[in-house]
Parts: C-alpha cells; structure tokens; sequence
C-alpha cells in the first residue's frame, strides 16, 4: 500500500534533517535516545536566528519589556506552588501484548514498537486501565540524594518569571503593563514523544508573561474597559491603551504573535487557531488561543481541512500564578498603583462597592479552588476581604497573558514550510530533482554564500576572500570554491541560503566597466544580477533584516 503523502513529507524532511545538519538523533552511535534531538551547524544557525528575532520583537523593540534569563533547576516549592508537583501528569496506559507504554488518549495513534512501520501501524493488545504519570524530571541536589534534596528540571521557563516578578519589577523601572521574557530550556518526560521534534523530552520555550491590571481596577481608574473589534491584519496592530481590559490584551497578543510568525515567513494561510473551550481550559484560565501550524502530520477535521497542531498558546492565567506564590511564599506578590489609589478614592460609594464586591468574588473563588486541606472557608472570606480593601489602598495582584512559544516545533514548521522540490530536465532529456529551502531571508542559516568563480586562479580567490571579509562582521557568511558553480548553487539552495554572490573576471575587470561588481543570485527563482561590492552590505542587510 502506496504511504500518505504527508508520511512521505515527514521522511523526506527527516532525512534532509540529517543529511543537511539540520538536526541529528541524538547520541545516534549509541542507538539514539527516544525524545531527544540535536541541532547540526545549520539547525544551530536557524534556532540562534529564531531566538534572536524573537528576542529582539519582544524585548528590544518595545519599552513594555524586560529579559530575564533563571536556572533550569529551582526550588522544589515553586513547581508545588505552580502545581505542577500535583497535577503536571498525562494519563498512561501500558499495553500487555507488546508491553509498550503510551498516553492514553493517543492509543490507536501511534507507532507500535512490535509493528515497527513508522507512521500508520497500531496495536490492538489488551491495555491497562489508564494512571497519572507526572511529566517533570526529578533530580537530586547536592550528595546525600535523600526525599528531601529532590528538585525537578524546570517543564516550563514561565514560572521562575513570576518567582522573580518583584526583583524585575524593582530593578526594571517597569510599571503595570508590563512583561518579563525567556528563552530557554525546559524538559517534559512526555509519555509518548512523536512527530520528530514536535514533541521531545527536552526543548526550548519562548515565554512572555505580560502583567496587567485586574478589570476593576482599570474600571475604577478609567470608568470603563476598552475592548477591541476584530481587528484588521493589513492594517498596524493598534497601539496598546491604558484602559485596556484583558481581552483587549490577550486579542493584542495573538494579533502580535501572528505577525511575528508572518515576518519569519508563515503566512496567514500556512497558520491555524484554536480557541479552547471552558472544558479544556486550565481552572484558573479565562482564555487561551492556540496558534497551529499545518505541518504534513496535522490530521484533516472532518470538515476536510487541516487546522494544524499547536505552535503557540496564548493564555489569559488570571491573577493565579503570582498569588499562588504569594500564598506558597508568604511574600507579597502584589504591586502598589498611586494612580489606583488617587481614583479609588473619587468613586461614587456605589461604584466602590460594585468593584470591591467584583475583586472580592474573583479573589473568593480563586482562594477556594486553591485552598490548602487545612484551610477554612471563614479564612478565606477574610483573606478575600483584605485583597478587596487593598484596592482603596492601591493594592492589587496583576493579571497575566502569557505568549508561550516552542523554538523546537517552530523550526519544524520552518523546516516544513521552507521545504520544496525542483526538477530540471537537461538538453538531454535527463532531470533531476533537488531541494530548494525556502526559508525566509531573516531566519536563513546562512545569509550568503560567496564563490570564487574558479579556485585556481589566485586573484578570483584574493577578491573573494575579500568580499567574504567584508560581510562577515554582519551575517553569516558561508565561502565555498569546491566543485562547479552549478553544483556550489545548489548546495546552497538546499541550506536554504537566500543570496549567493560569485566572482568572476569581470570583478577584476576584465570588462572595465564591471570593475569591482559582483553577480548575486536569487536562490527561489535562479534569477541573477550585478551589484557593485560597494552597495552589496546595505542591499543584503535590508534583505535579512
Ligand atoms: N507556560 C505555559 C506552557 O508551558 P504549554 O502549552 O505546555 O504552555 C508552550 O507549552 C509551548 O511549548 C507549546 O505551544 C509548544 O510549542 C512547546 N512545547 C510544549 N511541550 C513540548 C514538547 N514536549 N516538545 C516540544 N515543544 C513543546
């Protein structure tokens, strides 16, 4: 039986993947570890470049941002107060016949380790009824290795961001709205990672938590919560307001999440969205938006379409991550608004109540939900009433909306969508098929390639050099004299290097008009033109930039 497409996609891309140094099994002479992946020289590039653009969209080109880069390993008591200690857990069956062990809502899905055809086998045994497998890395700190030294390799990068929001708070000079960002490493012992890198033990996350003001208290400074109509992608996303409530903000991100991927290269159409349902959302999420990707695994709806799997989520987490470390911590987590406190008190007496009822039931049901066996609902009450007075004072635990993106799955999407095939036929009647990687020019692995029309002739290879060096402090530049033109241009292609620069004899001069120009190439369409070496930096850096 003749494969899908989208499995042979799959393997195609895989093995492009390894050939290229994209991405490498890791530890492969040992027979490789399941959910583990390595990253070749360019797969290293195209997750740097990644990382960097989202670094630089979210941090440095705002005034709303500031960076914070925490340890992998952190006190056990943030993942108790985060919840993941009790709840971070995917339900695991084993199956008796071929003793394979998978997530109990993918069964049917995945490969069998019996039947070992990659992509569409199934096994039919007999499973074990489904239990709670915790999907945090347990380690121990320091050498006695006893139940009290037990730490966890972090699942997500967003929680030491809310244990360090009052040191960041303080030094930033940030005031409410405001976000903290990582990049960095987190780790998930997944029951069943699959779909090459889409779902590894250990991957990379690229986290915003953007703290806001609860809805009342943007209601008692402002009198009322702005929102946002649907908003237009051909027109500039709006310009955040202070009377923005968390919708306006949670629409503002995925709008702004969007556009990133758009200026990466993935179109609007290559995307996709889920909204979840109240049954899927976390008890303390008002609401979250998938971003997807169509990847050549995404399975169609039955509509027919291909919605796509998980790229992106973007949260609305309430105020239940800073006051659950508040609560677990004993230390405030709140923050002090003068401009609160000054409105607050010129409100109508009704309106005053009206708020302070509002905070106190949100805060109620957020105590009740998180309570601790020992505490009792008298005690929550009034911890409720304090939080809700804070608000005459100026007092308040910001709310959250948290942007939470995967560098690994969006280099697969990258991958995926940059792959494309090309079949040229000889005047012989011979074709032949290569891989053109049509990666966005800012992602590229390797902005330029420069050749020396010929290795032998010793003023081509000084010039070459020369133009190598003189692009080099700004990109990243690849120098290849090896084999023909031809064969060079195609190396490239499949690197996915948007730009190659060759020179030849008329950069010499041979023809004096053409003293010191250069033949760029066009990697998508093969198209070439002459550019002098004086204007290449500035035509290539408004390209990759
Ligand atoms: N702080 C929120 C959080 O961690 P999540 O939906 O569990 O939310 C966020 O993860 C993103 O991290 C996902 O959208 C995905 O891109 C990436 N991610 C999660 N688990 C992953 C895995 N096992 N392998 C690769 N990427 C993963």
């Amino acid at each position: 039986m003749a494969e899908p497409k989208e499995n042979l996609q799959m393997e195609k891309i895989v093995s492009l993947c390894k050939r290229r140094g994209f991405v490498f099994q890791s530890s492969e002479i040992y027979g490789g570890i399941n959910g583990f992946w390595d990253y070749g020289p360019l797969g290293a590039e195209l997750k740097r470049n990644v990382k960097e653009l989202w670094w630089n969209a979210m941090t440095r080109q705002r005034d709303d941002v500031a960076g914070l880069e925490a340890t992998i390993i952190m006190s056990p008591e943030i993942w108790k107060a985060s919840g993941h200690v009790a709840t971070f857990s995917d339900p695991m069956v084993d199956c008796k016949t071929c003793k394979g062990r998978f997530r109990a809502d993918q069964v049917g899905e995945i490969p069998c380790p019996q039947k070992p055809s990659k992509f569409v086998s199934e096994c039919h045994g007999e499973k074990t009824p489904a239990r709670a497998f915790n999907l945090m890395f347990q380690t121990y700190v320091g050498p006695t290795a006893t139940e009290a030294d037990i730490a966890y390799l972090r699942p997500e990068t967003a929680q030491a961001i809310f244990a360090q929001f009052k040191n960041v708070l303080e030094t930033s000079r940030q005031k409410v709205p405001f976000g903290i960002a990582q990049v960095g490493k987190a780790f998930r012992n997944e029951v069943t990672p699959r779909n090459f890198t889409f779902r590894s033990r250990e991957f990379e996350q690229m986290e915003l938590e953007f703290f806001i003001k609860p809805d009342e208290v943007i209601e008692a400074i402002h009198g009322a919560v702005a929102t946002l109509g649907a908003l237009d992608p051909k027109a500039p996303t709006p310009e955040p307001r202070p009377d923005w409530g968390w919708q306006a903000w949670h629409q503002y991100w995925v709008e702004e999440r969007v556009r990133f991927y758009e200026g990466i290269g993935l179109s609007r159409e290559t995307l996709g969205f889920h909204h979840q349902t109240p049954a899927e959302l976390a008890h303390y999420a008002r609401a979250c938006t998938d971003i997807l990707f169509k990847f050549p695994f995404s399975k169609k709806a039955a509509d027919g379409n291909v919605t796509g799997d998980e790229l992106e989520g973007i949260a609305a987490r309430s105020d239940f991550d800073l006051s659950q470390h508040q609560r677990f911590s004993g230390k405030p987590m709140g923050v002090f608004d003068d401009e609160l406190r000054a409105a607050w008190a010129k409100l109508p007496k009704e309106k005053q109540d009206d708020l302070w009822r509002r905070y106190y039931e949100n805060r109620k049901n957020y105590l009740t939900k998180s309570a601790k066996p020992d505490e009792t609902p008298e005690q929550i009450q009034k911890q409720a009433t304090d939080d809700a007075n804070g608000l005459a004072k100026g007092q308040y635990i910001p709310h959250v909306i948290e942007p939470s993106a995967g560098v690994d799955r969006l280099i697969l999407a990258l991958i995926a969508n940059a792959y494309s095939e090309v079949t040229k036929t000889d005047d012989k009647g011979k074709s032949e098929t290569t891989v053109l990687m049509k990666f966005h020019p800012r992602v590229a692995p390797v902005k330029v390639g420069v050749l020396p029309l010929l290795k032998n002739k010793p003023e081509l290879v000084k010039k070459a050099l020369a133009v190598r060096d003189l692009l080099r402090p700004w990109m990243n530049v690849f120098y290849d004299d090896g084999g023909s033109i031809g064969r060079r241009y195609a190396r490239q292609d499949e690197a996915g290097t948007p730009f190659c620069v060759t020179i030849d004899f008329d950069t010499l001069g041979e023809k004096p008009e053409l003293l010191d120009t250069v033949t760029i190439r066009y990697r998508d369409d093969g198209k070439q033109e002459r550019l002098k070496i004086s204007e290449l930096m500035d035509f290539l850096l408004s390209k990759i930039r």
